[in-house]
């Protein structure tokens, strides 16, 4: 297989860790985003150790706070600048709120990482995807997405926040967006599909105390990570999918959407509702 380009958000952690080392082995280039310097460096060490990587070409990283806009923004920008094309933009990068957190714009954390940041991503990049063509945008999503509410406006502010339930709702609201993106790259040469990966050993939702403690225990039966990124590198990298478009994937099998998706005219209120909070003219 030709290499390619992939972009990974959420790369030092989890199922983006153990992607970016699929990746690497099958030796594709790699664009690692993470939140944390210290934790993406070590990430790019420990790939550049183990020898997957040939030359200085093949590694390139950005930190980004995917819950701060400006800084989705730039991370936009810099992959313009430093990329000469996309083949595959994975969006991975997930947060499972345990408490309301605000973040500097005023909107709740998990709405932002889970579902403003890749629309954001996907609106900026857009050309340059379009023009990588053929490329593909991976939304690692999770099956929970069906618990989730539209309720318009909905509530990016956490006003009813629960940890699984806003959750849920930022996972539908994302599901939903990457069905409008479907149809908007229609025709381009740029696809866009979401899978659920299962449930896996990651730190997601990990907290301290008594109830982490149970959950560590909970945790030793799941998915592993490189057991959790089948799903995902199907997506990526499977020659048939090369045309699929606007599908959701429970690991490697394509199944049906929740009806909830299935009303465009509501997918286009979530994407103007979407881009006024991001404060970008549609
Ligand atoms: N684990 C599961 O059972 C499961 C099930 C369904 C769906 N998923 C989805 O799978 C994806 C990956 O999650 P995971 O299970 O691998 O969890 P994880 O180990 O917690 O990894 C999440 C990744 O997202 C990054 N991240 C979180 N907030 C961020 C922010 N504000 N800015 C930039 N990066 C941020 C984390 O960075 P740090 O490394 O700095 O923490 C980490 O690299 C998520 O989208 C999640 O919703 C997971």
């Amino acid at each position: 297989m030709t290499p390619k380009i992939c972009v990974v958000t959420g790369a030092t952690s989890g199922i983006g860790w153990a992607l970016s080392q699929a990746l690497a082995r099958q030796g594709h280039r790699l664009v690692l985003v993470g939140r944390s310097p210290e934790k993406l460096q070590h990430a790019e060490k420990l790939l550049r150790n183990s020898t997957l990587f040939a030359n200085e070409k093949q590694i390139i990283t950005f930190v980004a706070d995917l819950s701060r806009l400006r800084e989705v923004e730039q991370l936009a920008r810099s992959i313009q600048e430093k990329c000469e094309h996309v083949d595959v933009l994975i969006h991975n990068a997930g947060v499972l709120p345990i408490k309301l957190i605000h973040t500097e714009d005023g909107l709740e954390q998990s709405f932002v990482v889970n579902h403003l940041a890749p629309l954001l991503l996907n609106h900026h990049l857009r050309s340059l995807l379009i023009a990588s063509q053929p490329a593909r945008i991976v939304q690692v999503s999770a099956g929970i997405y069906v618990k989730g509410k539209i309720n318009l406006p909905g509530d990016p502010y956490g006003t009813n926040f629960s940890p699984f339930g806003t959750y849920a709702t930022s996972k539908l609201w994302n599901v939903c967006s990457c069905l409008w993106w479907a149809e908007q790259l229609a025709g381009t040469g740029v696809t866009i599909n979401a899978v659920h990966p299962g449930v896996v050993r990651t730190n997601l939702g990990a907290m301290s105390g008594i109830k982490g403690w149970l959950l560590d225990i909970v945790k030793r039966f799941w998915l592993t990570p490189e057991q959790g990124i089948r799903g995902p590198m199907h997506l990526a990298l499977a020659p048939e999918l090369e045309l699929r478009t606007g599908a959701y994937f429970h690991h490697e099998k394509e199944i049906p959407l929740d009806p909830k998706t299935a009303d465009p005219e509501m997918r286009a209120k979530i994407i103007e509702t979407s881009y006024q909070l991001a404060k970008i003219r549609v």
